[in-house]
């Protein structure tokens, strides 16, 4: 039982250096003429999900896949708002009350600029909007 204990702290160690290597990268800057919403977006991105989704939203060694970008899964979510749910549900993955309702708004706007959807000087209500997720 004990052998066993430490192995399983040894796992988790690494994990966590693992994911501090990659939150430690620098969210891409949003392009020029981003909203503040936008900028809010990327800086919260940066503090809450690039820990688990990488810098890119992709690659990272929690959730490999892509969060936007060619290869991506997240039309199943619709629209900015369907993602905006999801979001409100479940993300951040380790505590989703971190983030408030108008910070999560903003990550789906800079997601959504990310991913090609909207421009950079979009102002998403608190919500999100029907706006279609390809
Ligand atoms: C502690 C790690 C962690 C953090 C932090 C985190 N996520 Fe996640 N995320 C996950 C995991 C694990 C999944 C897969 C969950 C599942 O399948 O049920 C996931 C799934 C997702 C998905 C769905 C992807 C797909 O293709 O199905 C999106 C979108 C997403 N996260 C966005 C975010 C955003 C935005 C944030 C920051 C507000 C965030 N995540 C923070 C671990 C994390």
């Amino acid at each position: 039982m004990r052998a066993l204990g430490r192995r399983a702290t040894a796992v988790v160690a690494v994990g966590v250096l693992a994911c501090s290597a990659a939150a430690a990268q620098e969210v891409p800057a949003p392009p020029a003429g981003a909203s503040e919403q936008v900028l809010s977006g990327a800086r919260l991105y940066q503090q809450h999900c690039a820990l688990c989704h990488g810098p890119k939203g992709r690659d990272a060694n929690v959730f490999p896949r892509p969060i936007w970008g060619p290869g991506h899964d997240i039309a199943k979510f619709g629209s900015a708002k369907g993602l905006f749910e999801y979001l409100q549900m479940l993300m951040p993955f380790d505590n989703p009350a971190k983030v408030d309702d108008a910070g999560k708004t903003a990550i789906v706007a800079y997601m959504l600029v990310r991913n090609g959807n909207v421009k950079a000087n979009v102002s998403m209500p608190r919500g999100g909007d029907q706006t279609g997720i390809r």
